[in-house]
């Protein structure tokens, strides 16, 4: 049976990304276009449902976002959401009209007839609205079913076609009953049923891959993060042994977690893993290195060696697993270029090895990522982590790498994500970590006058790394992390608290 499709148009902004992640919620499975695809694409992925996606432009701007009008001619329910209200409103020659002002915050649900679309939410819901442009003309064949005190015309209808434009965002968080608009929309216009569910999802890859591979042989690049762990243990549970995973220590890692990998994936899943321990030989070609860049251009390429040193061991393989997921394969509806972001999770490997891939994530978020993992029965330690660059503790350390500068950091970077997690913090934070910024000063400990190391400790909320604010971390809970790691790491005699934001500095130092 083919799985329901809904097809999310995405004219520019975060929009397109959140109205993704509430389709899905709803065990609905959706996939993101950039405004300007191909209509034959379109067309050969037989959408069950289309939503436009709100976006920054006026539809009367010069270089303002169209779309195909065939688009219309499928058939299929359509919801527009705030700059696709417009999309809609142009197609059906209706008119829209720039507003004296921006209106921008929350406003109240007046409903003008019943519909489908509001079945269950009652009048005075709060609404988020941020448009410029209004509706002054309605659109041929539509009807208006809600306002708001400032919008005549906050949502319409034309019910022959079942396509509905709401003025507002039902996305986000502040419309309060936007999960539920957005689910009438699913289930009572469009008539879909709930046919995502990530249980079957597991099933349907372990068939695909195990067809897929036959008898042949696969490898994985396993860095102990969250994708390329569930991505591994997927194709584990297809293929068992065939798969053989390769986990390289570069020297870099956080404190413990070489031993934390080797432990879940080789004692407890049963995996076929090969420990590459080559702490000495990056150690050595970075020696003496401070350049940033630099640092990460000789981690990637010697990884890349190691691995395929490694992988010549195992004889004939045919396929490489890797853990790309779905917010690295959406094409940009604000790129017209569609640039499609390659991404390997394991140090870059090059574009010329000679795998096919297997990619079992490509189609899932984060979330859904970590609750796949969670019923493959991989440990919350693995699944919760947080995201940890590829060249890992080397871009935390200001200038040159030394094995002991590498001993001091993990300490330090340890008692702090400890303390975060005794704080009940961890869930709130994206990533928390300390810096070695190479930095020596002035402390007195007993009688004694110190010149010794500062650490600097950065944690950060953010739900994609492009922005990021500094993390209001308890006074307490800071005070606790620096008193002990001046108690407890040698070399140590100040900490600072980096109050940052993303812009204008980055999440690392380096
Ligand atoms: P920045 O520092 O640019 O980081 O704000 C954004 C996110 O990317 C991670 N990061 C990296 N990840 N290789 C990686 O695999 C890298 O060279 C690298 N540099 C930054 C960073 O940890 C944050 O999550």
């Amino acid at each position: 049976m083919k799985r329901q499709l809904v097809l999310i148009y995405d004219f520019g902004g975060q929009t397109a990304k959140l109205i993704a992640r509430r389709v899905r919620e709803q065990h609905v499975y959706c996939e993101i276009v950039p405004f300007d695809v191909d209509f034959n694409r379109v067309k050969a992925k037989k959408p069950d449902a289309i939503i436009f996606s709100g976006g920054p432009n006026s539809i009367y701007d010069k270089n303002a976002p169209r779309i195909s009008k065939e688009v219309f001619e499928l058939g299929v329910p359509i919801l527009g959401i705030c700059y696709g209200m417009q999309i809609i409103t142009d197609a059906y020659d209706g008119e829209v009209q720039r507003s004296q002002k921006r209106e921008y915050g929350l406003a109240k649900l007046e409903k003008i007839e019943e519909s489908a679309l509001f079945e269950g939410v009652s009048d005075d819901t709060s609404l988020w609205m941020s448009h410029g442009d209004s509706l002054i003309t309605m659109p041929k064949g539509f009807k208006e079913i809600a306002k708001t005190e400032n919008t005549p015309v906050a949502a319409f209808v034309n019910k022959d076609e079942s396509i509905y434009g709401v003025q507002f965002h039902p996305e986000v968080e502040h419309t309060v009953k936007g999960r539920e608009i957005i689910s009438n929309f699913l289930f009572k216009v469009a008539k879909l049923s709930a046919d995502w569910q990530l249980d079957s999802f597991i099933d349907e890859q372990v068939n695909k891959i195990r067809n897929l591979v036959g008898d042949k042989k696969v490898v994985c690049g396993l860095s102990g993060g969250v994708d390329s762990s569930v991505a591994a243990t997927i194709v584990h549970k297809a293929i068992g042994d065939q798969l053989t995973c390769i986990f390289v220590n570069h020297g870099l890692l956080r404190k413990d977690e070489a031993e934390q990998v080797i432990e879940t994936f080789d004692r407890q899943m049963g995996m076929k893993l090969v420990y590459a321990d080559e702490r000495n030989r990056f150690m050595t070609k970075l020696a003496g290195i401070t350049d940033p860049e630099t640092k990460r251009k000789i981690i990637g390429e010697e990884f890349i060696r190691v691995f395929e040193e490694e992988a010549n061991k195992l004889g004939k393989v045919d396929f490489l697993v890797q853990g790309t997921i779905y917010p690295d394969v959406i094409e940009s509806g604000t790129n017209t270029a569609a640039l499609i972001k390659s991404h390997h999770n394991v140090g870059g490997l090059p574009e010329d090895l000679e795998f096919s891939l297997i990619e079992p994530l490509r189609e899932l978020f984060k979330d859904e990522v970590r609750l796949v993992g969670s019923e493959l029965g991989i440990p919350d330690e693995i699944i919760k982590r947080q995201p940890f660059p590829g060249p890992g503790l080397a871009i935390r350390i200001i200038g040159d790498i030394t094995e002991e500068k590498v001993a001091l950091l993990q300490k330090a970077d340890a008692i702090f994500r400890e303390e975060i997690d005794i704080a009940g913090l961890y869930d709130d934070i994206w990533q928390a970590f300390a810096v070695l910024p190479g930095v020596r000063s002035v402390g007195v400990m007993g009688d004694e006058r110190t010149y010794s190391d500062l650490i600097a400790l950065r944690a950060v909320a953010s739900t994609d790394a492009m922005t990021a604010d500094w993390a209001r971390i308890p006074f307490d809970v800071l005070a606790k992390v620096s008193s002990r790691i001046v108690n407890e790491v040698d070399g140590v005699n100040r900490v600072v608290y980096d109050i940052t934001n993303k812009p204008p500095a980055t999440i690392e130092w380096e």
